[in-house]
């Protein structure tokens, strides 16, 4: 057990949780997790049949990730998933979300499951329920199969196609053991970071087909829904959605559109069809000539508003817009909003999260929320006695689930949040110089020493458990 050592304890006893009363706030099945994702862990790329995806060819190639990182170790989570487990159990954690990798359980994008892979993620979810550990699977965090992306990827409409057949493929061998899945994380940073932006895989540069793409992420995840709905009746079904706190930089009309602009193109076009049924006339005005329209085919709407079980939401963020004609084809420029900011430069402002959650309940939808993703990365170091003293991811932290406690008394129905994350890990573009985990990874030894946030957070589920 990762008892803090006294030196730690004393640190600890300095930093309250959450007061009792307001912890007592949140409904009694409310799931205090953490998350991660399989290419930011798993390692192994070569290993146990997997095929290459769309982040193996972008790390590989020169000049897009910091330092030329790659996940093709990472924290070699596949090959140290128990102690990592152990780990998990011991600092007392109930809820996991993680990821299964599409390019190793369908290297080709196409046809049977990867018998290989299949024992791999029948081993984990296997080991989570043996000890006591409720895994929440993400079935696309971002590792597209890299012959899918060679055939267009998803700014071409049959990746949709192939998208469910691989997710009901995986529910039909893992569904057994799990019972509650995501179709897709952040399609947001799928469409435009990866095909607009050029920041994220594919690192292609072209509007439209981020546009495009889009489209299509949102039609997967409802062909996903209904697919899975059909074979596993009883599976719990829901999408990830990044949704950014943005204003306007002024009351201007010009900075008010240019912050409606941005909203519609990172939130509402990806809320929208899922749970209103239909782009709103802000997001056809912004993107609908921009290639919204030209994807969308009959029957298109009614598919991505397949039902789902709750909302998982990802926050990270308040950004401030502001109209600007040389910024790009949304005219807008983007800064982060102060007053602090995390190793990544985003603010930390957890007043943002309770309008979040409060906006998507009272704007998109009356199904339970579940906080799938929060968190910050710091420059965590270990210090001369061997700790991690992670004060500012602890501030974060207790900000952040009292922002969510907040927006429970506000009437917004959250069930559950997930640290962003447990492990430090690849951080995708940013490679592994951004540490979020709240247990520390030295890369070259492998070791992991849980930070101080971890045991903050092991004494608030505690605290939590003893008052059900
Ligand atoms: C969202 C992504 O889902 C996750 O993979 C990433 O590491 C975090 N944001 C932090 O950037």
């Amino acid at each position: 057990m990762p008892i803090p050592s006294p030196r730690q304890q004393s640190r600890l006893d300095a930093q309250p949780t959450l007061a009792t009363d307001r912890l007592a706030i949140l409904p009694g099945d409310f799931r205090l997790g953490v998350s991660t994702a399989a290419y930011q862990i798993e390692g192994a790329a070569n290993e146990g049949g997997r095929g290459a995806s769309i982040w193996d060819t972008f790390a590989h190639t020169p000049g897009l990730t910091a330092n030329g990182d790659t996940g093709d170790v990472a924290c070699d989570h596949y090959h140290r998933w128990r102690d990592d487990l152990d780990l998990m159990a011991d600092l007392g954690i109930r809820d996991y979300r993680l990821s299964v990798s599409w390019s190793r359980l369908q290297p080709s994008g196409t046809g049977a499951l990867n018998p290989v892979a299949v024992a791999f993620y029948r081993s984990l979810l296997g080991g989570l329920r043996e000890r006591g550990i409720r895994p929440l699977v993400t079935l696309y965090h971002w590792d597209l199969p890299q012959p899918l992306e060679d055939a267009g990827g998803w700014p071409v409409r049959a990746t949709a196609e192939r998208f469910a057949d691989y997710a009901v493929r995986t529910i039909d061998a893992l569904g057994d053991l799990a019972d509650d899945w995501i179709t897709l994380n952040e399609p947001w940073c799928s469409a435009i970071l990866g095909y607009h932006a050029g920041a994220h895989a594919p690192g292609r540069r072209n509007w439209a087909d981020a546009i495009a793409a889009a489209h299509h992420l949102n039609l997967a995840h409802g062909l996903a829904v209904a697919a899975i709905r059909a074979s596993h009746p009883s599976a719990r079904v829901g999408i990830a959605n990044i949704v950014t706190d943005i204003r306007p930089h002024s009351d201007a009309v010009d900075d008010l559109a240019a912050a409606a602009r941005l909203d519609a193109a990172s939130n509402r076009v990806f809320l929208d069809p899922v749970y209103l049924g239909d782009y709103s006339e802000e997001v056809r005005n912004v993107l609908g000539s921009a290639g919204l329209d030209a994807a969308i085919r009959a029957g298109d709407l009614e598919v991505i508003a397949a039902r789902t079980d709750f909302a998982g939401i990802n926050h990270y963020q308040r950004v401030i817009a502001r109209h600007d004609d040389e910024g790009g084809p949304l005219r807008v420029r983007e800064t982060p909003a102060e007053p602090a900011t995390t190793s990544f430069g985003w603010s930390v402002i957890p007043e943002s999260l309770t309008a979040v959650l409060t906006r998507v309940a009272r704007e998109f939808t009356p199904l339970p929320i579940l906080v799938t993703e929060n968190g910050a990365s710091y420059h965590d170091y270990v210090d001369p006695d061997g700790d991690v003293v992670d004060l500012e991811r602890v501030a974060y932290f207790r900000g952040y689930l009292a922002a969510v406690v907040d927006a429970v008394e506000q009437g917004a129905d959250v069930r559950g949040y997930y640290a962003w994350s447990f492990l430090d890990n690849f951080e995708w573009a940013e490679g592994y110089g951004k540490r979020f985990g709240m247990v520390f990874v030295d890369y070259a030894s492998q070791r992991r020493i849980p930070k101080l946030s971890a045991h903050w957070y092991q004494r608030l589920i505690a605290e939590r458990m003893s008052q059900l």
